[in-house]
């Protein structure tokens, strides 16, 4: 049946799957050392998730108040409740500051002090002088930071020739004995396949938030990356760490950014009272988003939720009045408008914690090297295979992403797998020959999805997948929630063999791109639904009822979901690096986070 299938062949030195900020970062840092580059995206760059950033990127500029990457460095180590690798932390810290000036000279309009400096604001769990004071750390381009980055890299990604194979599907990663020689990806305007050949594979495929029922993510964020990597027999790292965003607007799930409450916003119960001063009486409001998140479910649980089924909490900002809301919330302004029906100068904005973010991913090093544990060594790096940004786990967020690290994140490690390919990659290198066999399987699971004729159609059968997880992986877990979790998420994940396709053609069919995507959600959400079962401890984003206590004893470490193509989860583990890169900084011992 595959043989039906014509390729087009291809041959990069480096292929980079996605064109969010990270790969756009990846893409123009490797064409800038003369590295043949393509990258594969299924969307329009400009129209990748990370264009939904809202508040801003963090680095310790200190433009508004003394700071420093090592102050920085803590905050997130302690804002990843110790399961961060604390190498990568500082790397990412130390680099934030070059990152942010690098992206102001080309061409990033950040919002501006009165002295015209880069304008920073507070956001959740940055602090000064390691937990005393607030740190002014996240640089803003008004709450359209995302928008700003993502524009400015595609636009350097044009200036230095990468190319473009736009609204193409990568499908498949092409392996050889343990080694990834190139990517399968399916022209979805032609509808033509396409085999790329390259030295390295990079993915920067994005998370996987629409496998939740509710989230800020776009409807793209299907972690096909993630996917990817367990079909080609590698592991995921702490998919069990999922974070909520505190203030989702309710009902959409639009995100309302966390620099409301960094310009001084607050939330309130159906009482009025200012709920926070209770769970977190230093950082209030600007608690990290596990803290906020789970204090907000408490006190909708404990009936102190406002609306008429007390099932939500009340976000202000009409206090700081329509300058300040115009001037640095305007996006916000107009979601709130549009998505609540809310005049934020007047009234409060209806907001739910909503999934955001993962924490979990492919794991890696520090350069962006795709990681698994081989004969007793946890760092083993897969040949020819990278990974950047959310559908990485470098891990620098550990168990809970501190607000801004995230574009901090894709920009760091985007140029730091450009300079390892620079480093690594030899130009000269003719390509190993691939021989149908290693595109054979790729082929025939293609067909079978496209051609698939059960009795469940991809929309019920996702519907399925995202009611369970949001009722059964959500802010709090029990063993008993998660048990039945895992039986149903095996269930789902068997019935997609009964999964029904009716668009049999080539070309823009959106049948054959939902149930792909769905193929790649079902296995993001059975290692997260299987590694949080797993895990008998609370941790950042992972807080069980029945284990309320961190457990640094047994559980100071990485989980590593495989799946089988049963659809059979098994896991391991590989120790949290403790160690920092260099000795310019101590490591940051555990210690009890004090809010
Ligand atoms: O709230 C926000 O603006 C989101 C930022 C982030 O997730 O880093």
């Amino acid at each position: 049946m595959s043989s039906a299938y014509k390729l087009i062949d291809h041959a990069y030195d480096v292929v980079v799957v996605g064109a969010g900020g990270a790969g756009l970062r990846a893409t123009f840092g490797m064409a800038g050392k003369g590295l043949s580059t393509a990258c594969i995206s299924k969307v329009f760059p400009t129209r990748s998730h990370t264009v939904a950033a809202q508040g801003g990127m963090s680095a310790s500029l200190g433009n508004m108040g003394e700071d420093n990457w090592r102050w920085h460095m803590y905050d997130t180590v302690k804002g990843s409740d110790w399961l961060g690798d604390q190498d990568a932390i500082e790397y990412m810290c130390r680099e934030a500051v070059p990152a942010v000036i690098e992206l102001e000279h080309y061409g990033v309009p950040f919002s501006r002090t009165d002295e015209g400096k880069i304008y920073q604001r507070p956001f959740g769990g940055m602090s000064t002088n390691y937990g005393e004071g607030v740190a002014q750390r996240t640089c803003a381009a008004a709450d359209r930071t995302g928008h700003a980055i993502l524009h400015t890299l595609y636009q350097q990604s044009l200036k230095h020739k990468a190319e473009f194979f736009i609204e193409y599907f990568a499908t498949d990663l092409i392996m050889d004995v343990g080694v990834c020689r190139g990517v399968l990806a399916w022209d979805l305007a032609t509808g033509e396949l396409h085999r790329f050949r390259a030295k390295k594979v990079v993915l920067a495929t994005g998370g996987y938030g629409r496998a939740y029922y509710s989230a800020t993510s776009a409807h793209t964020c299907t972690g096909d990356g993630n996917a990817m990597v367990t079909r080609a027999g590698l592991p995921l790292q702490d998919m069990e760490f999922v974070q909520f965003h505190p203030t989702g607007i309710y009902g959409s799930g639009c995100l309302i950014t966390e620099g409301v409450r960094g310009e001084g916003g607050f939330l309130t119960n159906s009482n009025g009272e200012r709920f926070m001063e209770r769970y977190a009486p230093n950082a209030k409001d600007l608690a990290s988003r596990d803290v906020v998140s789970r204090a907000m479910t408490v006190e909708i649980n404990e009936g102190r939720g406002v609306g008429s089924d007390g099932d939500h909490i009340n976000l202000h900002l009409e206090h700081l009045g329509p300058e300040i809301i115009n001037e640095r919330l305007p996006g916000i302004a107009e979601s709130a408008k549009i998505f609540a029906g809310v005049d934020v100068t007047e009234e409060p904005i209806p907001v739910l914690p909503t999934v955001h973010y993962n924490m979990g991913g492919i794991p890696t090093n520090y350069h962006g090297e795709v990681v698994t544990l081989k004969n007793g060594n946890p760092d083993t790096v897969v040949p020819g295979l990278m990974a950047i940004g959310e559908a990485a786990c470098v891990s620098v967020h550990g168990a809970n992403r501190l607000g801004s690290n995230s574009l901090l994140d894709i920009v760091v490690f985007g140029r730091a797998a450009a300079l390892r390919c620079a480093e690594v990659i030899d130009k000269d290198e003719k390509h190993k020959p691939l021989n149908d066999s290693h595109v054979e399987p790729l082929l025939d699971r293609f067909d079978r999805i496209r051609h698939a004729n059960g009795s469940i159609s991809t929309a019920e059968l996702r519907l399925k997948m995202q009611k369970t997880m949001q009722s059964h992986a959500a802010v709090f877990r029990t063993g008993e929630t998660l048990q039945s979790g895992v039986e149903k998420m095996d269930a789902i994940y068997a019935e997609f063999d009964d999964i029904k396709t009716t668009d049999r053609t080539m070309q823009w069919n959106t049948d054959l791109v939902e149930t792909l995507e769905l193929d790649n959600l079902r296995d993001c959400a059975l290692a997260t639904m299987h590694g949080a079962n797993n895990r008998e401890e609370s941790r950042g984003g992972h807080a069980r009822e029945d284990f309320s206590e961190r457990d640094d004893v047994n559980w100071m470490k990485h989980t590593l979901a495989w799946i089988d193509d049963k659809g059979k989860v098994s896991i391991d583990y590989r120790p949290v690096h403790m160690n920092t890169l260099t000795d310019e900084v101590e490591p940051f011992p555990p210690k009890a986070r004090v809010y």
